[in-house]
């Protein structure tokens, strides 16, 4: 039984799509945020070359090892991005009068509580809204919100990103925030999707912040990705036990290496399993298999890495306007506020 009444973030004809059955927390009715991977994963294998989308990545030990990449030495994205917003959320929140904050990712990390506890400081009210897929991510973010800040609404989504945002009320002024440079992960043409998605489903009043790791040293970019303690190999080859999981196929992570290199014409990290010897790799539930060859390369993810000044010049192409542009003293990573061109 319903009793908890429909958040007012939601758009009116999209009230209708979202049900709750734990306080707080909304899914999309009937559907199912994990029905696409299967053929995601057999289409991408089998195209040419092999790949796959970075986002299957994030089972429970994905998730678990990336929190474990995030505390690295060599891996300086999340110390930078935080220290960024916390000596700017004070101006990030100033320039961007909204009542309500949507976090693209389960939220809560150190780096979302300068913006909330600024939103509070500054305007005393808020809501707090974040869109992610894994619904244990929205219960810790809840049950944080609730002990740390209970004077800000929360309304967890539990969807994907798209499915999430396109039904975020225009009306009421908002605040877009995607950061830890998600956005590297993205093709080329998940890139102009989402951007164009994101701004049609923005208001004449949102803003959104965006952090975007930069261009930089390759020796440096390099070994942010080969971690000495081999967590960024195991996050990666993991993906393989997920596919195992999921499809009963038989990869075999004694039989392949892990290899990141910074391909400087693509300005991005590419993260590969190649094969060390010859094999099949079946997948009884759909009756088929295919041939791993030597040394044969999948793709598992991309870091693109970005020039914030050209960043901000594609984004006016989808009505974002750069308003601010915040770096920290080594200018490694940029988090970029754009307003919606009204
Ligand atoms: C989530 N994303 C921004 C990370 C990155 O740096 O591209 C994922 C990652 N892959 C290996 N290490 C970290």
């Amino acid at each position: 039984m319903e009793t908890e009444p429909l958040p007012s973030i939601l758009a009116p004809h999209q009230k209708a799509r979202w049900k709750t059955n734990q306080d707080g927390i909304w899914t999309l009715d009937g559907s199912r945020v994990d029905e696409v991977p299967a053929r995601s994963i057999l289409t991408t294998l089998w195209d040419q070359p092999r790949w796959l989308e970075a986002y299957h990545l994030y089972d429970q030990r994905g998730s678990d090892l990336f929190e474990q990449i995030c505390q690295l030495a060599e891996y300086y994205l999340t110390r930078t991005e935080n220290s960024i917003l916390e000596a700017q959320a004070a101006a990030i929140i100033a320039a961007a009068p909204v009542e309500c904050i949507v976090e693209l990712g389960a939220g809560y990390s150190k780096k979302t509580i300068h913006l909330l506890t600024e939103q509070l400081r500054q305007r005393d009210k808020g809501i707090f809204a974040p869109i992610d897929v894994s619904e244990s991510g929205l219960l810790a973010s809840r049950e944080a919100v609730a002990r740390d800040f209970p004077r800000l609404e929360f309304h967890g989504l539990h969807a994907r990103y798209e499915d999430g945002f396109t039904s975020i009320e225009q009306a009421v002024p908002t605040l877009f925030v995607f950061l830890g440079s998600t956005v590297g992960n993205f093709n080329h043409s998940d890139f102009p999707r989402f951007f164009r998605a994101l701004s049609e489903a923005m208001g004449p009043k949102d803003y959104l912040l965006l952090g975007a790791d930069r261009i930089k040293d390759t020796t440096l970019l390099e070994q942010a990705y080969n971690d000495s303690q081999g967590l960024t190999a195991q996050f990666i080859l993991n993906v393989f036990c997920h596919i195992n999981n999921l499809l009963g196929s038989n990869f075999d992570l004694a039989k392949m290496r892990y290899h990141a290199r910074f391909n400087s014409e693509w300005q991005q990290i590419e993260m590969y399993a190649i094969a060390e010897q010859r094999h099949r790799v079946s997948f009884p539930t759909v009756e088929t298999s295919f041939e791993w060859q030597k040394d044969e390369k999948i793709l598992v993810e991309i870091s693109r890495k970005f020039d914030p000044q050209r960043l901000q010049e594609q984004l006016r192409f989808f009505d974002l306007l750069p308003i601010e542009h915040f770096t920290d003293a080594n200018q490694w990573f940029s988090v970029l506020l754009f307003r919606k061109q009204g």
